[in-house]
Order: structure tokens, then C-alpha cells, then sequence
């Protein structure tokens, strides 16, 4: 039997009349990474904050490595750490202050807070910068500061609420190195973010929040099967040849605007070969081929829609 690190049963919350959580369960297995996806204000800090105790919820429960949030919220503090949406970081002071103090928080011995300290801080490549107000850190620094004072009391189970929002690629790619090598050491993460390509590429599981309620939870491949497939685009330079085309192809979405032609497809190499076959024998030259499929864009757009924004052309050459 697995063990659940995070098991919660129809947590609520409400702020006033309006309704933030409205009764959710999750359960999220050891060792392993859950990310908890919504659009802005869907509430996915709101159910960090439930979680590690910083807030109470309205009702339901939930247990966090074994422990009651609700009975034992100190037992719960003392098995997690949490790295917040806004960063924890005191800019008045150094990077290895700062570390300093979290480890005073957490009650080691003085040698043992600067043992610590000055682990994580090689750890996250910050033993240069140690000794500056972090104050002068670049938003990537400061982010692994974050993370690195979140490790002090050694955590087994870590709540990132956004980590990675605000930061560019390379200091992205850089965050998901340090979550993957702390999964590796067994610790479980609860990710939020708005990068559905994160929660990709990092989660064993996710949920997508919408409207208070887990609108779908599962991997990333389930909840991309949940929505139609994917689709060959072809774009046209001339409005004329765009017209025969899209006189001559059956079932195809067009857009005018943009000159260009969807038809549905799986994007096997297959259903491809049949397709520029087709196009061949229908004497459609378009000036640019691409293949979509199914991304957690997709499905998020689909649980989360409708969209308060106007239909947008999507991209789909990634
Ligand atoms: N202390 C509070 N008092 C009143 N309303 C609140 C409070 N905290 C959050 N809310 C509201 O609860 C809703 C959910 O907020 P929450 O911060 O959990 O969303 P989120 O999913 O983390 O959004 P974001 O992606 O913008 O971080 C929002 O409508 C927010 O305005
Ligand atoms: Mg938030």
C-alpha cells in the first residue's frame, strides 16, 4: 500500500459569500510530485495555505504526513516546509543571514545552523552571493534562496506555491532541476503553477482547479486523452489559393484571418502520409505545415473556459 503524504476530503473554503473551495479531495502519494493547477484566483494558494496550516479551512479535513491539520497543526508544521508565492526573503539582510535565521526558527544548535546553511547555500549555487544583502539578488537567486530556507528544517514534504512565475528558461529549467533531485531524495512536492508545460514535465499527477472544484486530476497523459485530439495546420501567403483550399478539403476549420486551415488528425505518421496525399491529389500547395497535438494547454483551456478573453489564434509550433 502506498503511503499518502497529502490526503484531503472535501476541504471548503469560503471568504465571505464567495466560495474558494467548495469541497475537495486530493490525495497525493509520497515521494512523489502533485501539482495543483487554476487560472488566477481559482484558489490554489488558498489550498496551500489550508494544507500547511497557515489558514483554517471551513470544513472537510485533511491529513499531511499522517497528522491531523485541523488536531495537529504543529505536528504538521514540523514535517513540511513551504516556499510561498511571494517570496520569505528578507532583502535587508545577507543570503546566509537569512538561512541563519530559519535554522535559529527551526531550533538547531548554532553549529549546526551554520552546517546547514552553508550546505544549502552550495547547494543552490549562492556561496558567492552569501555574504550580499539579498536585497541585490536577481529574481532566480532570490527564488532559490526561497527554496533553500524552506530545506533548513529538512522537510519531507514541501509546498511550492509557484515556484518558478516571474523567472526566465534558464533559471526555470534550473528550478526544475532542484525539485526533480529533491523528489529523487524522496521528498514529496505540491506544486502550483501556471505553466502547464511544468506541470508536464515534473508532475505525477495533477489537478486542475476551476470554479472551486477539481474540474479533472490525473496524469498528464490522462487528462490530455480527456479532450479531442490534435490537428494539422496549413497556412496560406495567398488569399486566393487559401480559398481553393479550403473549397477542395472537407472538414476543416478555417480562419480567415489568418489564412489558415485546420484538419483533424492524431499526428501519426500515418494519418500525416494520408493527409499530404490528400493534399497532393486535391492540388493544395500551402506555404506552411504544422502538427498539433493535444498539449495541457488544451485541456486546461477546455476545464477551465470558457475564457473571459477573445478566441486567440494559438500557436502551434512549439
Ligand atoms: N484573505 C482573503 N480575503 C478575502 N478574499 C481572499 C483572501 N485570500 C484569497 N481571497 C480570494 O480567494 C480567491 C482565491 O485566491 P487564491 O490566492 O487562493 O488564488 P490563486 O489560485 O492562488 O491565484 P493566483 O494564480 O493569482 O495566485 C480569490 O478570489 C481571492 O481574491
Ligand atoms: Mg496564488
Amino acid at each position: 500500500m502506498t503511503h499518502l503524504a497529502i490526503a484531503a476530503n472535501a476541504l471548503r473554503k469560503s471568504y465571505g459569500d464567495k466560495v474558494v473551495l467548495d469541497g475537495i479531495d486530493l490525495a497525493v502519494p509520497e515521494g512523489t510530485v502533485f501539482s495543483l493547477l487554476g487560472p488566477n484566483g481559482a484558489g490554489k494558494t488558498t489550498a496551500v495555505k489550508i494544507l500547511s496550516t497557515l489558514i483554517t479551512a471551513d470544513g472537510g479535513r485533511a491529513l499531511v504526513a499522517g497528522h491531523d491539520i485541523a488536531a495537529d497543526p504543529q505536528a504538521v508544521r514540523a514535517a513540511i516546509g513551504v516556499t510561498g508565492q511571494f517570496s520569505a526573503v528578507d532583502g535587508l539582510i545577507t543570503g546566509e543571514e537569512n538561512m541563519l535565521l530559519m535554522a535559529d526558527l527551526h531550533h538547531l544548535s548554532r553549529r549546526e545552523g551554520r552546517r546547514v546553511a552553508a550546505e544549502l547555500l552550495e547547494r543552490f549555487d549562492l556561496v558567492e552571493a552569501a555574504k550580499k544583502p539579498a536585497s541585490t539578488y536577481s529574481g532566480g537567486m532570490k527564488r532559490r534562496l526561497d527554496i533553500a530556507m524552506t530545506l533548513v528544517g529538512n522537510p519531507r514534504i514541501i509546498f511550492l506555491d509557484e515556484p518558478t512565475t516571474g523567472l526566465d528558461p534558464r533559471s526555470r529549467h534550473n528550478m526544475w532541476q532542484i525539485i526533480r533531485a529533491l523528489v529523487s531524495d524522496g521528498v514529496t512536492v505540491f506544486l502550483t503553477t501556471q505553466y502547464l508545460e511544468e506541470a508536464d514535465e515534473l508532475a505525477d499527477r495533477i489537478a486542475v482547479l476551476n470554479d472551486g472544484k477539481i474540474a479533472a486530476e490525473g496524469t498528464a497523459a490522462e487528462l490530455k486523452r480527456l479532450i479531442p485530439g490534435g490537428h494539422v495546420q496549413l497556412r496560406f501567403d495567398d488569399p486566393a489559393a487559401y480559398e481553393r483550399a479550403a473549397g477542395a478539403l472537407h472538414e476543416t476549420v478555417r480562419d480567415d484571418q489568418a489564412l489558415t486551415l485546420q484538419i483533424p488528425s492524431g499526428g501519426t505518421q500515418g494519418e500525416l502520409r494520408s493527409i499530404l496525399d490528400w493534399l497532393d491529389a486535391a492540388d493544395v500547395h500551402a506555404d506552411g505545415l504544422t502538427v498539433h497535438t493535444p498539449d495541457l494547454d488544451d485541456v486546461f483551456f477546455a476545464l477551465t473556459g470558457p475564457a473571459d478573453v477573445p478566441d486567440q489564434p494559438k500557436e502551434t509550433v512549439r
